[in-house]
């Protein structure tokens, strides 16, 4: 029996082809098929009905066609699926133990799973433009957000096929460059000896220039000089900007690497600085842009708001911005890259920026007959403290990224203390820090990304509930099962005895829900659906685990049982790494 990796496609498929030859549904029937209901079976096409009410014809009687033609086709034969129709022209399809058998067998490993799941994005390129922070400045807790769902993304989508660039667009280009800059002659700073915390260093320069800008109009114009002559191209403001750009990407980098976060490419904003003129000429040039109030700025009649609301492309002293920037931004990856599509991962504060910006590059790529790829800004809300505000820290500052992780893993140390005393120190400050940094990834992927969400160390450290520690903890403990069995997870099972009891069967058919777990966090690039899921897994584990004894005398229940805690491990670990954890053998 040849088992897909994706039943809903070969469901799909064989009620598409049932439905080619029969008069009322043909050819452009979609047959929508669909998880269920567990109490109806496993999938349901929903197709019928609207489709009968496009057509005005009685779907019971469509449905009932469709069905026997499926049945006298026989693409799924009765030891696999079995269906029915019910209420007004739903179909109920639910996979046999056999099937879930079959499936088991053939898709035991992580490397499996990916091999299969290449077929779901293969052949697409995708840009991430994610964490993208602002050098000089230190990552703050917003920044998590960008940098673990960009990260999950990625991963996901590398996962399913898809060729990925992420690229972190850093933010190391514009007027401030000028009053660090002053700042750091002023005070003869040496960025080659910057000292512990040379970010924080920098972001000290920084307030102090701006304060003074902002004092007198001596040091205005000084400033202003320091800044002209960096875009001028003098060696040596550039040789300080380019050190900025480097302290500022090393301590970057430390939190990259707690976190297991890569990027193809790290195209700043100055990347594109001797690009932007082009901009400037096509829009111009093709009637896009025009001259208001000696800015240079796109007008949308045809929208709501931005018919008055200008997009300013170039300020009315001639300098480009963030907008401009991101327009040259497309379309140099469009040039080198032609991806099918771009994702921006932005805080939802900037969504008029991209709506604006994605409207724009829409009518100059129409203009200049360039291919337009998909452009997706994957907003996400605010962290909010326990008070329901924008999380500060007790003085009232924003919160650093780098302290909140260290005290994730502080805070983990002590729980790992606790549970296990007996472990040597080594590994329980290793344990600490996966879990620690690992639960403050989870916190922030597990919620919906289009919503704030309240930040306690109470709830993301959580051993119970939809939590990093509660996912992780499941992991190592079917490890444990494996190791007091003498067995290996990896194991082929060669003498598995089908599947029989319920809980059984019902673990079977939600791990056979990974691929369509996978479609669906894709779909709208939202992470927390595969979480959701993940935690359902290991509920339902739980209940199999707590109801059927898996180490029996009787060798072929064993090893039936003993494979669905190895396709439970598989599936686990390889969601947890796709989310961008990692997992622990011991806890
Ligand atoms: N540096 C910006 C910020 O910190 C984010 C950049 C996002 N990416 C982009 N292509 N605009 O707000």
């Amino acid at each position: 029996m040849d088992i897909g990796f994706q039943p809903a496609k070969m469901i799909d498929e064989a009620v598409r082809a049932a439905a080619r030859g029969l008069e009322g549904l043909g050819e452009d029937f979609d047959p929508q098929v669909r998880p269920a209901d567990p109490h109806f079976g496993d999938f349901q096409a929903n197709g019928v009905l609207p489709h009968a009410k496009r057509a005005r014809a009685n779907p019971r009687a469509l449905g009932t066609a469709l069905l026997e033609a499926l049945e006298a086709r026989g693409d799924l034969p009765g030891d696999r699926v079995s269906f029915e129709l019910a209420g007004p022209g739903f179909i109920n399809f639910r996979l046999s133990p056999v099937y879930l058998d079959a499936w088991l067998a053939r898709f035991g490993s992580e490397a499996a799973f990916r091999e299969a799941a290449g077929a779901l994005r293969g052949g697409q390129r995708v840009v991430v433009d994610f964490s993208s922070p602002n050098t000089a400045k230190e990552m703050h807790v917003g920044h998590i957000r960008s940098t673990v769902i960009g990260e999950a993304v990625s991963r996901i989508l590398d996962f399913c096929g898809a060729a990925v660039t992420r690229d972190n667009h850093l933010g190391d280009w514009g007027t401030q460059f000028g009053m660090i800059i002053w700042a750091i002659k002023r005070e003869k700073f040496d960025l080659d000896a910057p000292g512990a915390d040379p970010v924080a260093e920098l972001e000290r320069l920084y307030k102090l220039g701006n304060a003074a800008y902002k004092e007198s109009a001596e040091n205005a114009g000084a400033i202003r000089a320091e800044l002209v002559k960096l875009q001028r191209g003098d060696e040596e403001n550039l040789r300080i900007w380019r050190r900025i750009s480097e302290v500022s990407l090393e301590a970057f980098q430390k939190l990259y690497d707690l976190l297991g976060v890569r990027f193809d490419e790290v195209l700043g904003e100055s990347y594109y600085r001797d690009k932007v003129d082009a901009v400037w000429r096509e829009l111009e040039a093709e009637g896009i842009a025009e001259e208001s109030e000696g800015a240079l700025v796109v007008f949308h009649p045809e929208h709501p708001r931005f018919k008055k609301q200008p997009f300013i492309i170039r300020k009315a002293d001639g300098a480009s911005n963030y907008a401009t920037t991101d327009l040259a931004t497309v379309a140099d990856r469009v040039k080198r890259l032609a991806p099918d599509e771009i994702l921006y991962i932005v805080d939802a504060r900037q969504s008029d920026h991209f709506e604006q910006l994605f409207l724009t590059v829409a009518k100059w790529f129409g203009k200049t007959g360039r291919k337009l790829p998909r452009l997706r800004h994957l907003s996400f809300g605010t962290v909010l403290g326990e008070d329901g505000r924008p999380i500060k820290t007790k003085e009232g500052g924003s919160v650093k990224l780098k302290d909140l992780l260290r005290e994730a893993t502080v805070r983990a140390r002590g729980v790992v203390d606790e549970k296990a005393p007996d472990l040597p120190e080594d590994e329980r400050a290793a344990i600490a820090e996966c879990v620690g940094i690992g639960a403050v990834q989870y916190a922030d992927l597990a919620q919906n990304r289009s919503s704030d969400y309240v930040f306690s160390w109470e709830r993301v450290l959580s051993l119970e509930g939809n939590t990093a520690p509660y996912l992780l903890y499941a992991v190592a403990r079917i490890h444990s099962i494996f190791r007091k069995a003498g067995e290996s997870p990896a194991d082929a099972f060669a003498a598995a005895s089908p599947l029989e009891t319920e809980r059984e069967l019902a673990l079977a058919r939600k791990l056979i829900g990974l691929p369509a777990v996978l479609e669906q966090t894709l779909a709208d690039y939202r992470p927390h659906v595969l979480c959701g899921y993940l935690y359902e897994l290991a509920g339902e584990f739980s209940g199999f685990y707590n109801a059927e004894k898996v180490i029996v005398d009787d060798t072929a229940v064993r090893a039936r049982r003993l494979r669905l805690c190895a396709r439970t491990l598989a599936v686990l670990e390889t969601g947890l790494h796709l989310l961008g954890l990692r997992t622990l053998e011991r806890m």
